[in-house]
């Protein structure tokens, strides 16, 4: 009913705006832990031991954390996990701060559960989300997306990755590097096995550099073919990173019915839920398992979040899913994980 409520506001009001409108609400509901433990996970669900599991060498509470996109600048990292996130990824973060595409580039397509963005990696640059997640606290894992600027061709994209890479280092858990973006002028190229291979084996070795290494995946688009998915299986194995990100949003345009559906960009939610979980199942067949899948895209329900899990994902991230169901859905689907468990 309250989500009802605060959703017909923030869905009449101008996408990005009713985005910085809902940083201050769940800023403001974190001051208030008394109402937020009755809204959000009422039975404790989340705490309970049976949910935890340890992925690329980290020990996850539950499965279900926050994608990349939501928190680009790491301000809200904190009260994300309170709000019920066994993780959060902040990002993607470029070297510098750039303003990214101009507005209006967030759409709303509510009658197709879906949303389309074309942001363009708008963040305030690696270093001032580094700043602030010095201040994080243990106990909320935190993986950091990483990117390029814009102005940066592409063969010298290697230089940006590493310098994100190396200022995050001590902060972050995990990284995932983004190649998958539709809204950075040839990003996408950088998934062709000969660049990929080049930038995840760079990155790799830098990372050996460190006495402890930090686990490296690669977050993939859903608009990669068969035989492309088959390289990338082959690049996981030879660069040696820990894992897949499956899937950034996509540029497929099919059945959506909303005034917006035209729009340039990445399309995210409900269409993009039968895509994600069809790569994530074809890349856990294909790798045999030999490295941890993160399912995301489209994650709308209960239903949705299994069927991942079922294909193979290790974990799931959310981000349509949270905009349209709230944080409801985190502690919905750990229901469900723990009602199977028990039967
Ligand atoms: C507004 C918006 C911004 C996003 N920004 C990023 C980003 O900066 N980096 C990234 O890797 N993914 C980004 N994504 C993609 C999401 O992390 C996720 O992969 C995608 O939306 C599919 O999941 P969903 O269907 O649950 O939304 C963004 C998505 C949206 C809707």
């Amino acid at each position: 009913m309250l989500k009802n409520i605060i959703q017909k506001i923030l869905f009449k009001i101008d996408p990005e705006k009713s985005h910085e409108l809902s940083f201050t609400g769940i800023r403001l509901l974190s001051k208030l832990p008394f109402l937020q433990k009755r809204l959000i996970d009422p039975d404790n669900i989340l705490e309970d031991p049976r949910l935890a599991r340890e992925v690329f060498g980290l020990k996850f509470k539950h499965p279900v954390g926050l994608a990349a996109g939501f928190d680009k600048d790491a301000k809200l990292y904190k009260e994300l996990g309170q709000l019920g996130f066994s993780f959060v990824e902040i990002g993607t973060v470029t070297p510098k701060g750039q303003s990214g595409n101009p507005r209006k580039r967030l759409f709303r397509l509510v009658e197709d559960f879906a949303i389309i963005n074309r942001m363009g990696f708008n963040n305030d640059g690696v270093e001032a989300a580094k700043i602030r997640l010095l201040k994080r606290e243990k106990g909320l894992i935190i993986g950091g997306n990483i990117g390029k600027n814009k102005i940066t061709p592409n063969d010298k994209a290697v230089e940006d990755y590493l310098a994100c890479f190396e200022a995050l280092f001590e902060v972050v858990d995990y990284f995932v590097v983004n190649v998958s973006s539709p809204n950075t002028p040839n990003l996408r190229d950088l998934q062709e096995k000969a660049p990929l291979l080049a930038l995840l084996k760079s990155l790799q070795a830098q990372n050996l550099q460190h006495e402890n290494p930090k686990p490296i995946l690669l977050k993939i688009a859903p608009d990669l073919s068969e035989s492309q998915l088959k390289e990338i299986v082959e690049i996981i194995d030879e660069s040696h990173i820990a894992g897949i990100i499956a899937t950034n949003t996509t540029i497929q345009r099919e059945g959506l019915k909303s005034q917006d559906r035209d729009e340039m960009g990445g399309l995210s939610g409900a269409p993009l839920t039968k895509r994600s979980l069809e790569v994530v199942r074809f890349l856990a067949k294909e790798s045999g398992g030999r490295f941890p899948i993160i399912g995301v895209g489209g994650i709308m329900s209960t239903k949705d979040a299994l069927d991942q899990l079922d294909a193979g994902a290790s974990l799931v991230q959310l981000y349509s899913g949270f905009i349209y169901e709230g944080p409801q859905l985190i502690e919905e689907i750990n229901r469900a994980l723990l009602t199977r468990l028990e039967n």
